[in-house]
């Protein structure tokens, strides 16, 4: 058994009583942009008197215990937790009915304008609910150390479909009537709603693809390799475990690349690059189907569990179905990222331990590229000190013996410890910057695109056919400094640039544009700002323009501002130091 551990963002106390199982009945009402209705919560509870759920922005209306009113209170606000909702309870209480609403500002939920989808008539809806946004439409405890089983009645306007994070429908109901089931134990940040005018193609498998009508074949063709990554998947860690895998591509203002919510990842159409170059993005949130989903981080200080392990597992699965140096490519950007990531922390920050310490702060401060890649070399680490057969063994009954359970970076370390006395992650866990012992990667495809880079720099021509979309990546990372009105015009010319459909390629294009105010592609710089909503993009983009055009910075996100959501509103807000 896992002793309880203390979650610093959550004022539950699931030690007492915890929830268990979840009914939700919940009415969409897109003009009020308000989701309402009754919460059923089945108790496991240990004598206790009270039970304290975390909400953020609910009004609760009525709770009720075993038919009749339950006493309860709404605690203070607490920056970034909201307010704890304490209900008096007997030592026998099994169960609870709270009647509640969302408020129109859920931080979670974002209320797409039909002019911001892809069809462009009717409106969308989804959720956002990871790290701690879930409170903002469930009441719930919400800590990734306490897992529920949940079902639901969603009713919403006619002619749109609702899917969540379960079992779902994959036609419109007449009505707008859906009943969902996730017989599962998930944690509360993985619970996950959208509603819209969505339509459904199987991928072959267990697999299939829920997307925009306008965007579904193209959905569909971009995410054809699903299934052979989740045979890869299932031959190095163990069967999936959830049954369906399905991938919703929402509208372009989603504000991450994906989110791992069980039997449906959401996805951003940034993705759709017409190649299926960036469908790692795949790979790592079916990834999670084991390291997050089946085992959880205990809380968010122990991050790195859920992200590092994902992304080690996403380049396994992306070396299995496309070969090693595919995956060292990305394995070398992420190398990148990680020393980008440490250079913007300072090598000495806290905030560079794989253990966080966000007591008191948002557990977004946590949301960058550090646990990912910091992460993902440690095991690397791992993998090539005790031989891949030994450390792929140790995984896989990991998995295992933890499914649907929550770990802490405690236990894992001693967990390795025993398995394997010999390795030291202690200077990777407890300690700043990145450690000497980090692996080495080494890629041929990259070294030719460094003498690329330098047959540009000496005004030679250049050698780039047949290169991938990670290639181009690399070649724009390494260009020299500062770039020239005409060498920006010759490469622009050379390779359309400003034109690019690759979101990867067109966002590395444009930090380049911004910092040698190649102003060509200020144009392109704009609609891009405008059109998608992917944090990973905005925050860099933003960051540059406000350093060398802040009027211009600040004239976009005046216009740009109300199509975000409201997680990658709060980072701008702070590039900008908007008010
Ligand atoms: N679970 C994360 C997204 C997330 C992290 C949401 C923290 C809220 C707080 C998801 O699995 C993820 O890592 N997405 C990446 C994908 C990439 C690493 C392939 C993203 O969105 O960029
Ligand atoms: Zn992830």
């Amino acid at each position: 058994m896992i002793p309880p551990v203390h979650d610093p963002h959550s004022f539950s106390r699931p030690d007492e009583a915890s929830v268990k199982h979840l009914a939700l009945d919940l009415r969409v009402d897109f003009e009020k942009q308000q989701l309402s209705g009754t919460a059923t919560l089945e108790i496991d509870n240990h004598s206790a008197r009270e039970l304290v759920l975390d909400t953020n922005g609910l009004a609760i209306d009525r709770v009720a215990r075993d038919g009749r009113p339950a006493a309860f209170s709404l605690g203070d606000a607490v920056k970034f937790l909201g307010r704890p909702l304490t209900v008096s309870i007997e030592p026998d209480t099994k169960s609870l009915a709270i009647d509640y609403a969302s408020s129109p500002g859920a931080a979670a939920v974002q209320w797409v304008a039909p002019e911001q989808t892809a069809g462009g008539k009717h409106p969308f809806l989804f959720t956002q609910s990871q790290a701690v946004l879930a409170r903002t439409w469930v009441p719930c405890q919400d800590s990734p150390g306490v897992r529920i089983t949940y079902e639901a009645v969603v009713r919403v306007p006619r002619g749109l479909l609702a899917v969540m994070s379960a079992e779902n429908p994959t036609a419109t109901d007449a009505d707008g009537l859906y009943r969902f089931r996730m017989p599962q134990p998930i944690p509360s940040y993985l619970l996950a709603l959208a509603v819209g005018d969505i339509a459904f193609r199987p991928l072959g498998g267990n697999s299939g693809v829920y997307a925009e009508k306008p965007v579904i074949e193209a959905a569909a063709w971009e995410l054809a390799d699903t299934q052979k990554m989740n045979h890869a998947a299932e031959q190095l860690y163990g069967p999936y475990r959830w049954g369906q895998y399905d991938i919703l591509v929402l509208p372009p203002s989603f504000p991450f690349g994906g989110m791992e919510n069980p039997r449906l990842t959401f996805a951003t159409p940034t993705i759709l690059a017409g190649d299926r170059s960036l469908v790692n993005l795949v790979a790592h949130e079916l990834a999670h189907s084991w390291s997050g989903n089946l085992v959880t981080n205990a809380t968010w200080n122990d991050f790195w569990l859920n992200e590092g392990f994902t992304v080690y597992f996403e380049r396994r699965i992306m070396e299995a179905v496309y070969g090693r140096n595919y995956s060292e490519m990305l394995a070398r950007l992420g190398m990148q990222d990680l020393e980008q990531t440490v250079d913007e922390l300072g090598k000495e920050s806290r905030d560079t331990h794989l253990l966080l310490d966000l007591q008191g702060r948002d557990p977004d401060d946590a949301a960058n590229k550090l646990a990912y890649e910091k992460g993902y070399f440690l095991l690397r680490l791992i993998e090539e000190s005790v031989g891949r057969a030994a450390f792929d063994a140790f995984l896989r009954d990991y998995f295992d013996r933890h499914a649907f359970q929550s770990m802490t970076t405690v236990q894992f370390a001693a967990e390795l410890k025993k398995a394997f006395p010999s390795v030291e992650i202690e200077s990777w866990i407890n300690a700043p910057g990145i450690p000497a012992n980090i692996p080495v990667v080494k890629s041929d495809a990259f070294e030719k695109v460094e003498d690329q880079v330098r047959a540009f720099q000496a005004g030679a021509p250049m050698q780039t056919a047949k290169w991938s979309t990670h290639e181009w990546i690399h070649f724009l990372r390494h260009l020299p400094h500062p770039l020239t009105p005409e060498q920006m015009a010759k490469l622009d010319a050379d390779f359309h640039f400003t034109a690019s459909g690759n979101s990867e390629i067109l966002h590395e294009w444009l930090l380049q544009a911004i910092e040698n105010r190649y102003r060509p592609a200020y144009e392109a710089l704009e609609r891009f700002l405008l059109r998608q909503g992917r944090r990973k993009f905005l925050k860099p983009l933003y960051e540059k323009l406000a350093k060398t055009d802040p009027e211009r910075a600040r004239a976009i996100y005046a216009k740009a501002r109300p199509t975000y959501h409201s997680v990658s509103r709060g980072t701008i807000d702070g590039i900008l130091k908007w008010s």
